[in-house]
């Protein structure tokens, strides 16, 4: 197994202060990062597998169709990929990119571990000619501990993982993306667009119920870090599309009213049906996407659909080179 390098230097380490603070405030959530244990990941990959969730085969196909179109316009010799889950879509690309190329580097940045042996696993025996790099660590924080490099490069930001945090998260992230790109170096960024709302909501509602065993694990997420007792048995599940806002929220909602204990001593009460955000998914048109871009300064090259216009792929280049 590839070593696993881990570059959260530890100063922007969340503590539980700032985790719990979210319990605190009126409107209560938790930060969408620790769905992801390896429990989390493995639950991912079977939501990307179900039926409801179009999401995944839908970039799938996006890229079968111009994975070769992208790499040869772009030309680039190395992917840095931020939550890459198992890799199995940018496997496509890979394959692709290794036909044009004589050598391939890709690094993987995730926060979950097992995410990053997924996506060696995935690719490891796809070719001699292709070094694997796995950085753990959050790409909200520890952008700037990567090392740099001289090739031409691909970012790559897929499965609308950018379509879960709001505006001013979202353009600090594509900012500092922004920031590491050279003048030959280009962006692929995935996200799901407005569509039918029954669509959307039931692919949040899978009926095989792995969505509602990822939202509560994140209870057990949060049980062993910070040594509390959440009861999973008290919470349901509950996804709905806030037409307002085009984006799907995700809660748990307390079944009764309960109170937990909190480390430094406090009593977190909820009331029966009181409700915890633990995740947005939000839905983008070109133009609520073209406004992030737009404060990033990022310029769409490109953009990649599906027929029925569900996802996009856009390519995007740093505007400082124009
Ligand atoms: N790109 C994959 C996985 C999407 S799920 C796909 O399209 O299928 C989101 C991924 O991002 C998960 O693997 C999760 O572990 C990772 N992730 C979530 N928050 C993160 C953070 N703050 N920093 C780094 N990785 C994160
Ligand atoms: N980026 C994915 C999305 O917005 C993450 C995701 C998929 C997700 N299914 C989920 C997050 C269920 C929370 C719950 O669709």
């Amino acid at each position: 197994m590839q070593k696993i390098e881990n570059i959260s230097l530890g100063k922007n380490k969340s503590n539980s202060k700032t985790a719990l603070s979210y319990l605190k405030r009126k409107k209560k959530s938790l930060p969408t990062k620790y769905l992801y244990d390896e429990k989390g990941s493995n639950l991912f990959e079977k939501i990307c597998n179900t039926e409801e969730y179009y999401l995944t085969r839908t970039e799938q196909k996006i890229l079968n169709k111009y994975s070769a179109e992208i790499i040869s316009y772009t030309k680039v010799k190395e992917f840095l990929e931020l939550g890459s889950g198992s890799s199995k879509k940018t496997k496509i690309l890979l394959m692709n990119a290794l036909e044009q190329n004589a050598f391939m580097n890709y690094s993987s940045l995730d926060i979950s571990e097992k995410a990053l042996k997924m996506s060696f696993n995935e690719l490891e025996s796809i070719s001699k000619k292709l070094k694997i790099n796995l950085y753990k660590g959050d790409f909200l924080h520890d952008l700037n501990n990567l090392p740099s490099s001289k090739n031409n490069r691909l970012f790559l930001f897929l499965g609308s993982t950018l379509g879960n945090f709001d505006d001013d998260t979202a353009i600090k992230l594509l900012k500092e993306v922004e920031k590491k790109m050279n003048k030959n170096d280009f962006f692929l960024l995935g996200v799901d667009k407005i569509k039918d709302e029954k669509v959307i909501t039931s692919a949040y509602n899978d009926k095989q119920g792995y969505t509602k065993q990822f939202n509560l694990n994140i209870l057990n997420v949060i049980n062993k870090k910070y040594n509390l007792n959440f009861n999973q048995e008290n919470f349901n599940h509950h996804a709905l599309y806030n037409q307002t806002k085009s984006q799907v929220e995700m809660y748990l909602e307390s079944i009764r009213k309960q109170n937990v204990m909190l480390p430094d001593d406090n009593i977190l009460s909820l009331a029966e049906g009181e409700k915890i955000l633990t995740e947005i998914s939000r839905k983008f048109s070109d133009e609520t996407l073209s406004m992030l871009l737009k404060k990033s300064s990022l310029r769409k090259i490109k953009s990649y659909s599906d027929n029925k216009k569900y996802f996009t792929l856009y390519l995007l280049k740093s505007t400082k080179y124009f």
